[in-house]
């Protein structure tokens, strides 16, 4: 194999562009949304379109199924004596949300200001296309051995992904795997993940009568479900806001350099909105629980009547830092909403899946690799970040596999809007990260 100077692969990257982006329009344009309820058929239109672009990067492919949702495996030999690295990043996108609160289609890529909007654009299209562009920048003839893998049911929780790994452990086997499912720590500056939580979740139902009575002619004595319902949710974070679920493991997280100031902006948030909680913003967010609720289920206002309201539910959502145990972080969240259901309610309470969290060492040659790569593709060197979502894979990964050195990347960043509306990413973080992982399979083929 002949060696490729860092400039004639940024050469190379810059003049793939155009068409990495038409293969990020092309993905894009699909509403491959993993979530129960949509056209399942969208996820075999993304997986095809995701065999294609990866085929014509030069990788062998197939589509499996497992449970009826298609994944995409690639292959390309590793040179003799060279090692292998398995390129992850998930095809399956969030649901829109209302399509009212979007600036565009979610599903009709379109660029503004630099950067390309709509679904799936940074979570996590962008990650399948960076994987093709690395490959490309090298013509399909990598210097180290490539594996691929784009899942479709990362967004739904990954639940058939144990069953996946054991099943294929012969086509994921690696040295080095690159998730493209992370992000950026800022727009143009490069971040490496080394730490996700995990998530837990639960419904509650709470029910306080058999049927809806007149409010007037009852209320008073009779208690509703939604008060019932209010007051065991407001029991979940403390008066400054930390989580009041007992036993969860706290840590600490370098502060980095972010500030109050940024993070509003970031998120948007209202000018007299407090942050909450305690410690630091870094800490909160990455290695502390934090508890949401993402839903309930009640009378909508334009269809309430003056009734007690007989039953209620809701979605509460527990991300969990890494070191807890996940199994005992939803016990413990069951355990604390049935203590705090007020007045004798009845209540039912069913746990949903959960991920675990994963904290990662990030030393070692492949990490040294990762980040001279980072450094030459954007000028300057990568922070080590940690993240507040969950990434299934990660942990189930490192259990399958406990040898291969895990590395967090991605081309969005924290303006990308991931799961809400407007979804976007930046190109010129997108040609970068290709480039960073280009170079990366160069540098870590020992040139
Ligand atoms: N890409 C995200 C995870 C992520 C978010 C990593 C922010 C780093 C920073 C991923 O696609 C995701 O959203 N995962 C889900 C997993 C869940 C369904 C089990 C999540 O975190 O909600
Ligand atoms: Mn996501």
């Amino acid at each position: 194999m002949k060696t490729q100077a860092p400039s004639a692969i940024r050469e190379r990257v810059r003049d793939l562009m155009p068409g990495l982006r038409v293969d990020l329009e092309t993905l894009v344009r699909i509403p491959s949304i993993s979530h129960p309820g949509h056209d399942p058929s969208q996820l075999g239109r993304s997986a095809s379109a995701t065999e294609r672009i990866l085929r014509d990067a030069g990788c062998e492919t197939k589509i499996v199924e497992i449970e009826g949702v298609p994944a995409v495996l690639g292959h390309i030999p590793a040179p003799a004596g060279a090692p292998t690295v398995l390129l992850y990043a998930h095809h399956d996108v969030q649901p829109t949300g209302a399509r009212t609160l979007w600036h565009s289609e979610p599903f009709e890529p379109i660029e503004k200001n630099g950067r390309l909007y709509g679904r799936g654009t940074s979570d996590d299209k962008c990650g399948v296309v960076m994987h093709a562009g690395a490959i490309r920048a090298h013509e399909g003839r990598t210097p180290v051995g490539v594996r691929v893998f784009v899942e479709g049911e990362e967004e739904w929780g990954s639940p058939n992904l144990a069953k996946f790994l054991s099943r294929y452990a012969d086509d994921l086997r690696a040295d080095a795997v690159i998730l493209a499912d992370s992000g950026n720590w800022r727009t143009g500056q490069p971040g490496l993940t080394l730490s996700l939580r995990g998530i837990v979740a639960c419904d509650i139902e709470v029910r306080t009568l058999d049927h809806a009575v007149h409010s007037g002619e009852f209320g008073g004595p009779v208690p509703d479900a939604l008060t019932v319902l209010a007051k065991t949710l407001a029991t979940l974070h403390d008066d400054r806001g930390e989580v009041a679920v007992a036993g969860i493991v706290r840590g600490k997280a370098d502060p980095l350099d972010l500030t109050e100031d940024e993070l509003r902006k970031q998120v948007g948030m209202r000018p007299g909105v407090k942050l909450i909680g305690e410690g630091g913003i870094t800490d909160r967010m990455w290695m502390k629980p934090s508890v949401s609720i993402l839903g309930i289920d009640a009378p909508k206002l334009t269809e309430s009547t003056n009734q007690l309201v007989p039953s209620a539910k809701a979605r509460v959502s527990m991300r969990i830092p890494p070191g807890q145990d996940a199994e005992a972080a939803m016990k413990a969240l069951v355990e604390h909403l049935r203590r705090h259901v007020p007045w004798g309610a009845e209540v039912t309470l069913t746990p949903r899946g959960h991920g675990r969290p994963y904290k990662l060492a990030g030393d070692g040659p492949i990490y040294d690799a990762m980040r001279k790569a980072m450094t030459e593709a954007f000028g300057r060197a990568p922070v080590d970040m940690g993240a507040g979502g969950t990434i299934p894979f990660v942990a189930d990964f490192n259990q399958a596999f406990p040898k291969a050195a895990l590395l967090l990347t991605g081309a969005g960043d924290p303006f990308s809007n991931a799961h809400s509306e407007d979804e976007s990413v930046d190109l010129a973080d997108v040609e970068r990260s290709t480039l960073a992982e280009a170079l990366f399979f160069e540098y870590l083929a020992g040139r």
